[in-house]
């Protein structure tokens, strides 16, 4: 830990991340007023590359349908396809479709708690297996995402540029609420989201920052294009070339990519939802 931190100093720094979640905390988000671990798995798969007030509404009938890790695990991929239009990186949806599988299988329907299981189960990498251990068990894990990231940044390294996590992971060991893991996450991700909106984004200083790539005119476009038409009913490759503003060359390849990935299936001459 750079010396130059001293424990006054962090004490004011929580003092301050803690204040400012108490007057100005998103107290009211969903996956927050739970601690089911399904529950929390299902809302950082979904939070991790779509917006929060997007999710939202996704989250509650996707839990609606899918009330539990076992109901999730026997339907079939293509319903759980439909409820995740609008969310887009379907991708996603396979590999928890996969993951609460395993969790039934192999773990009799409990999400594992160990940090190890949960990483081993499909799509769940670092990051989404900590964030289980934080948000349902209360785990002291140090936890990095774009808007904690944003909050270290801002204050230990305003100067800098190109910071790494490495040179965060100290200061975010030492910062930690070690018995209020879980609010203190809630509060540095509250706090972080709130100083992107009010300074030019802190994490563009950071080594790993990614910019979003634009969704117009993407591949991805024509992917989500091709499965929200698929979500009503199955459709032959004419139909489809015909309903979607793409070029046939476009659309039949990511049809050929989708079919790959086994998200959509071709029977009878058409294209349908697995
Ligand atoms: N609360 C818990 N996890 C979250 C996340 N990934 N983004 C926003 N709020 C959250």
């Amino acid at each position: 830990m750079p010396a130059s931190v001293e424990t006054k100093s962090f004490r004011a720094f929580q003092r301050d991340v803690y204040s400012f979640f108490k007057s100005k905390g998103r107290h009211a988000l969903p996956w927050r007023k739970t601690k089911n671990p399904y529950r929390i798995l299902v809302s950082e798969i979904m939070l991790q590359q779509t917006q929060v007030d997007r999710v939202i509404p996704k989250y509650r009938l996707f839990l609606k349908k899918f009330k539990t890790v076992q109901v999730l695990a026997e339907a079939s991929l293509g319903e759980v396809l439909r409820e995740w239009q609008g969310l887009g990186y379907n991708r996603r949806a396979k590999m928890l479709h996969e993951a609460a599988k395993v969790i039934v299988t192999n773990y009799g329907g409990e999400v594992p708690t160990l940090y190890s299981e949960l990483v081993s189960l499909p799509g769940i990498g670092d990051y989404t297996a900590k964030a289980v251990r934080v948000f349902a068990w209360n785990e002291p894990e140090v936890l990095i995402e774009t808007n904690i990231r944003s909050v270290f940044i801002h204050h230990f390294f305003s100067k800098r540029h190109d910071v790494s996590d490495k040179k965060l992971f100290p200061y975010m060991e030492i910062m930690l609420d070690i018995k209020n893991s879980r609010e203190w996450y809630w509060a540095l991700m509250d706090y972080g989201s709130y100083l992107k909106k009010t300074i030019p984004n802190p994490s563009r200083k950071s080594a790993h920052h990614t910019k979003q790539k634009s969704f117009k005119g993407s591949n991805r476009e024509v992917r989500g294009a091709v499965l929200r038409a698929l979500v009503s009913r199955s459709k032959s490759l004419p139909a489809l070339l015909k309903e979607l503003n793409f070029s046939e060359e476009r659309i039949e390849k990511q049809i050929t990519a989708l079919r790959k990935e086994g998200l959509v299936v071709i029977r009878k001459n058409k294209v349908q939802l697995p």
